[in-house]
């Protein structure tokens, strides 16, 4: 069993992205995120944090916009509008979820497709469909680029998704179609989860649920990679972060997987910056 160390692949592309940012700004460019925070939740607050103290690590400009919980639609989208026409900004990411009274779908289709750093506008995403894809979610690519590095190609592979959300589970569906796996989507409506999972070459988790994957889900061999980052409350692991997947009894059984922590989390703050990056350079073009 190897574990696939996200932590110190995404320590790598950190240092990639702060390298390739100093060659930029040699040509003029200072790649510069905006990230809009509405509302207090902890959650959020501590991922814009952690979105910025990395920004700053890697030279990249970073711009921090804090609105309150019961913020309009309205000021939502003025404030997008004006980041749109702003040059020293190439990324906006709206951090989610939003507060009821804002319709998210709105917001981000009012975010330039060029500035998209999240991937979520509905342009990105039919790119990312059709095979062509620009900006691409960053978790899903942080979690190719984790194959990739461990040299493990999914062409061919049977591979299943638990999860259909549209920041994970949906793009990840793509990205592995794209790569011509054989992909089984499952999600809270599937009759008989095990079934499809225990099936699997290559087992991507993303529900939310702490453990939801117990150890007779999964094929022996197979590889797992793990989105869930749930804090417990109570309980045997109460104040610790655990995966969707029973790590300690299903780990024995595989040929990879991604703890948590130090899995699939660092990889996606590693991929903004990067998206952060391509956008810069899209910018120029
Ligand atoms: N909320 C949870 N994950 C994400 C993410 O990757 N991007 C944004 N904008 N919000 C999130």
């Amino acid at each position: 069993m190897t574990i696939l160390d996200g932590k110190s692949l995404s320590n790598k592309i950190k240092e990639e992205v702060k390298q390739e940012t100093k060659e930029i700004k040699k040509n003029g460019i200072i790649p510069g995120l905006a990230v809009i925070l509405v509302g207090d939740n902890p959650a959020s607050q501590t991922y814009v944090a952690s979105k910025e103290r990395s920004c700053i690590t890697a030279g990249i400009f970073s711009e921090k916009i804090a609105m309150n919980i019961d913020a309009s639609q309205e000021r939502l989208i003025d404030k997008i509008t004006k980041l749109n026409e702003d040059n020293s900004i190439h990324g906006i990411l709206v951090q989610l979820p939003l507060p009821k009274q804002i319709d998210t779908n709105k917001i981000l289709e009012t975010i330039n497709p060029k500035k998209d750093v999240d991937g979520f506008h509905m342009f990105n995403v039919g790119k990312l469909s059709i095979g062509n894809p620009s900006l691409v979610p960053c978790t899903p690519l942080g979690i190719m680029r984790i194959l990739k590095e461990y040299d493990i190609n999914p062409t061919g592979m049977d591979a299943c998704v638990v999860g259909v959300s549209n920041i994970v589970g949906k793009p990840m569906i793509n990205l592995l179609t794209n790569a011509r796996a054989t992909v089984t989507i499952c999600h809270s409506k599937t009759k008989n989860l095990k079934n499809h999972t225990s099936k699997a070459d290559l087992l991507i988790v993303g529900v939310g649920i702490p453990h939801v994957i117990t150890e007779d889900m999964v094929k022996n061999g197979a590889i797992v990679i793990d989105v869930g980052i749930n804090k417990m409350t109570c309980g045997k692991y109460k104040g610790k972060l655990v995966g969707d997947i029973d790590y300690e009894n299903v780990s024995h059984k595989c040929s990879y997987i991604t703890p948590v922590p130090g899995g699939v989390g660092p990889m996606t703050i590693a991929m903004l910056l990067k998206n952060t990056l391509t956008a810069a350079r899209m910018s120029v073009k």
